[in-house]
This record gives C-alpha cells, sequence and structure tokens, in this order.
C-alpha cells in the first residue's frame, strides 16, 4: 500500500484479541501516544453515560430512545432476581386449504404483502383483485412466487365498486369448491388536495374503492361464513390529515361499517395503519422521510403482518390504530391533535407557547402605543418561534431572510402556522404563510388579521 509510506507492525499474539496495527516508527516532534487498550485503563476513554433497563422493562428502554429521553446508551441487563416476562406472538387466524380468500388491492403494496403473508400461513386459494389485474407492475413476480408455493392464485381485473364483477369473484370460489372464508379490502385510491381545490368527482374517486368497495364485499359475503372480514384503514381516520380530507373520511366510514358488523354478530376488523415502509404508497412515493418526520414511524410489512395475526387471533376491537406515533410531534403539525379529545393523551406541544405567555403577549399587543411597537411584538415572537422550530437560537434567525432560505420546509412551516395559531389566536393558511416570503412579511399578515 504504497499511499502508507511504510508497512505496518501488528503487536501481540496471532489470534489475540489485543493485536494492534502500529503505525511505523517516525521521527515525530512529540511523544508516541500510548496504545488504546492502556488508555481505557489509564482512564482517559472512560464509557459513555449509560441508563440501565432491566431486560424486562425492553419497552421503556425503547420509548426512551424513540422519544430521545435517554443520555448516552440505553443498556439491556439480565438480573437473576427479576424474571423476564415474554408474549408468545400469537399463532393468527388458522387458515383453511379448502377455503378462497379474497384480497382486494391484492397485487400491490401492502395488499400484495397480505397475500403472501396468508399464503405462508397456509391458504391454498387466493382471489386477487385490482383494476389491472395481472397487468399490476407488482403481479407477475408476486403470481410466480404463489404459484411456485402450490397457491391456486387468480388476479382479477376488476373494479371493487362493481357488485356484478365481484360477484363473479365469490361465485367461481364457490364452482371450484372452495368457498371464500375470509375478506381483506386494501383496495385504495388517493388525490391529495387543499378541499376548496377539490371538486365531486376528484372526492368520489378516493371515496368510492374504499366506501363502495367496502359496501359491496360486505353484501356479497353476507351468506358465506367468513372467518373474518378486515378494512384497512389508516391513523388518518382518527386524527384527520391535510390534504386527505376524503381519504380519512372514506377510513371513518370504513371504521364504522365494521363496528356495525360485530354489532351483527358478524366478523369485522379495521386496521387503522400508521406508515408502512418498503412498499405501498408511501414507499413509491418516496415519501417515507416525510412522513418519518412528521411524527409516524414506518413500521416493515412484516410488523404489520404480525400486528394482523394478533389481532385476528384474539378479541380484539373493531377498529385499531396500528404504528408508532410520536403524538407530540404529530400534534406540532396537526391542529386536530390540539383539540381537547387529545388532551389526556398529549403533553404540551414541544416548542409550542405556553398558554400564560400566549395571554401575556396577546395583553401586551392590546397595550401596545403604536403600529411600530405592536409589529416588533409580533415580529420578536415569531422570530422566537421560528428559532424553537429551527433548534436554533432567536440571534441567528433573520426576519428579512427568504422563508426557504431560513431552513424552513413546508412541515416545518406547518409545524410554525400551529404555533402562531396558538399564540396569537388568528388562522393563517399554510399558503398564505409561504407567500409572505419571510418572516417580516408573515409579521405583517398576522398584524392584518388581529386587525380584521
Ligand atoms: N402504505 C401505507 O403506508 C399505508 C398507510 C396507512 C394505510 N394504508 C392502507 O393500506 C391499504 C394498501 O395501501 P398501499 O399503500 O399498499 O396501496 P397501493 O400500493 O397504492 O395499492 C392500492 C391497490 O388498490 C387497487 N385499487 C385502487 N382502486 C381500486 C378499485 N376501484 N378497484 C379495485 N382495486 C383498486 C390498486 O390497483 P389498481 O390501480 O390496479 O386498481 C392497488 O393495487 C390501503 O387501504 C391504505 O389505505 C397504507
Amino acid at each position: 500500500m504504497p499511499w502508507l509510506g511504510r508497512p505496518w507492525r501488528v503487536r501481540g499474539r496471532a489470534g489475540s484479541r489485543c493485536r494492534e496495527l502500529l503505525r511505523p516508527p517516525r521521527a515525530l516532534p512529540w511523544a508516541p501516544c500510548p496504545p488504546s487498550s492502556a488508555r481505557i485503563t489509564d482512564g482517559v476513554y472512560r464509557p459513555l453515560p449509560q441508563q440501565t433497563y432491566p431486560a424486562g422493562r425492553v419497552a421503556d428502554a425503547l420509548s426512551a430512545l424513540r422519544h430521545s429521553r435517554h443520555l448516552g446508551k440505553a443498556v439491556l441487563t439480565f438480573p437473576d432476581t427479576e424474571p423476564i416476562v415474554v408474549t408468545r406472538p400469537d399463532d393468527g387466524p388458522g387458515l383453511q386449504p379448502a377455503a378462497t380468500y379474497v384480497i382486494s388491492g391484492g397485487l400491490s403494496g401492502l395488499g400484495a404483502a397480505t397475500a403472501r403473508h396468508l399464503a405462508s400461513r397456509g391458504a391454498r386459494s387466493l382471489a386477487l383483485i385490482g383494476r389491472r389485474g395481472a397487468a399490476s407492475p407488482e403481479a407477475v413476480l408476486l403470481l410466480d412466487e404463489l404459484r411456485e408455493q402450490g397457491v391456486d392464485v387468480t388476479a382479477y381485473a376488476a373494479d371493487i365498486t362493481d357488485g356484478a364483477a365481484v360477484a363473479a369473484v365469490f361465485d367461481q370460489a364457490e364452482r371450484k369448491g372452495r368457498p371464500v372464508r375470509g375478506v381483506v379490502h386494501a383496495a385504495m385510491q388517493l388525490d391529495d388536495a387543499p378541499l376548496d381545490e377539490l371538486d365531486t368527482s376528484r372526492v368520489r374517486d378516493v371515496l368510492a374503492p374504499k366506501v363502495r368497495g367496502a359496501e359491496v364485499l360486505d353484501e356479497l359475503s353476507r351468506h358465506s361464513a367468513l372467518d373474518f372480514f378486515v378494512v384497512y384503514s389508516s391513523v388518518t381516520a382518527l386524527i384527520g390529515n391535510m390534504h386527505q380530507a376524503p381519504y380519512a373520511g372514506a377510513n371513518l366510514h370504513l371504521e364504522s361499517l365494521m363496528r356495525a358488523r360485530r354489532e351483527q354478530g358478524l366478523p369485522g376488523l379495521a386496521l387503522g395503519w400508521g406508515g408502512i415502509s418498503d412498499t405501498g404508497y408511501v414507499a413509491r412515493t418516496l415519501l417515507d422521510d416525510t412522513i418519518a418526520r412528521s411524527g409516524i414511524g414506518l413500521i416493515s410489512p412484516r410488523t404489520a403482518m404480525a400486528a394482523l395475526d394478533r389481532h385476528l387471533g384474539r378479541e380484539s376491537e373493531a377498529a385499531v390504530v396500528i404504528g408508532v406515533m410520536e403524538w407530540e410531534r404529530l400534534a406540532s403539525i396537526l391542529p386536530s391533535l390540539t383539540r381537547p379529545r387529545f388532551s389526556t393523551r398529549l403533553r404540551r406541544i414541544a416548542g409550542a407557547p405556553a398558554p400564560e405567555a400566549s395571554a401575556d403577549l396577546r395583553h401586551r399587543l392590546t397595550a401596545a402605543d403604536d403600529d411600530a411597537a405592536r409589529h416588533a411584538l409580533i415580529a420578536e415572537a415569531l422570530r422566537e418561534m421560528t428559532a424553537a422550530t429551527l433548534h436554533t437560537t432567536p440571534d441567528r434567525v433573520n426576519c428579512s431572510a427568504g422563508l426557504a432560505d431560513l431552513g424552513l420546509d413546508s412541515l416545518m412551516a406547518a409545524e410554525l402556522k400551529v404555533h402562531l395559531q396558538q399564540t396569537f389566536g388568528c388562522e393563517l393558511g399554510l399558503m398564505e404563510f409561504m407567500a409572505a416570503g419571510n418572516l417580516s412579511g408573515v409579521a405583517e399578515r398576522i398584524d392584518r388579521a388581529l386587525r380584521r
């Protein structure tokens, strides 16, 4: 290795873990450092700070890591004195080889992952429905894989809202002597936009596959002795989401349909996923990072399928949310989470002003001598909030710099917007916020809104 100059030497017994690579001796103007093992025993290198948790409290350790409540390392210990409680994973539903399982949206994303999962659990006949059928981009690989495992799988090119087309799927299963015994409704279509940009047809396109599709499956399966009827919903049914009103509404409908089925003694389970990694819409559109930063952690399809098993395998609520949510972080972006019904679950939002501070600021604004004083008060409060959002100090926030130049992206702007609403009690649309250009512009808009 010519770039290293003279060859390196190895010190210590061969096979010993203490062998060290030694730089060849050179005429150095300073004393060579002692070997690293000596620096450990000398106390030059000290262990990082650590918090220890007995293995039985691994969940607490992970929670501390997730919420950055730890300093240094979280260390698990295995004390003899404390028993470790292990929960046996559920075996999930017993799948019948002589039955067919129908999956809408089963030719891509989480629906396809579900098809693979059901096959791995013993399903031998699958009916996968999507408008593109076998022409879906993921279908070729999926179908090959399932057939190699001996699964009788059919890809149906059908719209899940088309009752006659879906009835044909159920009929074919009967004719094969493998009647439908389980349904997973995963079909969805998204069209994200602010409400005022949507029209009837755009809203209908999002609602139809979820709402009408679930109704079609519900009606057609009423006479089948189903072991399960699962719909894939989303955490948005619980908390809403910017630009996803029709999607959130559709998922909410799915959940109420599952409750109604339960009340009638029929199986019904709505799984409200948070975010799924590696497959499906979020992974395909490269939104992983944005979703994770908004406070919705992504879980792998494998974890999702383990949750499916768990909830099918035991008495569960008709609608459950499954995901890793950082509620405080989410609340800093979604105003809906600041509503009283979530108050018991959420501490005060990080970076948000304390209620007393907001009241004091509003009082000072009312008492301000003139427009210039008012404006200065607003600008200063805004500078402090922006600094908190950017995790910096107010003196480093330039009110004349462009919002993008400050490092504010749209998620941060949404967070700041919620804080503004809580501080000044006035609503500033996200577009209006971004259009202001810089913080001085935002301050002017707040001032105008307060005077209205
Ligand atoms: N991925 C996530 O992070 C996430 C998070 C929360 C909830 N979920 C839920 O999980 C489910 C699957 O999500 P995904 O991300 O895996 O979705 P995806 O990959 O986009 O798959 C959606 C599937 O639905 C089918 N579909 C759409 N409209 C249809 C219609 N009218 N009739 C029949 N099939 C239709 C699509 O196929 P065609 O286009 O060929 O019809 C496609 O195969 C959805 O219900 C979603 O709400 C997912």
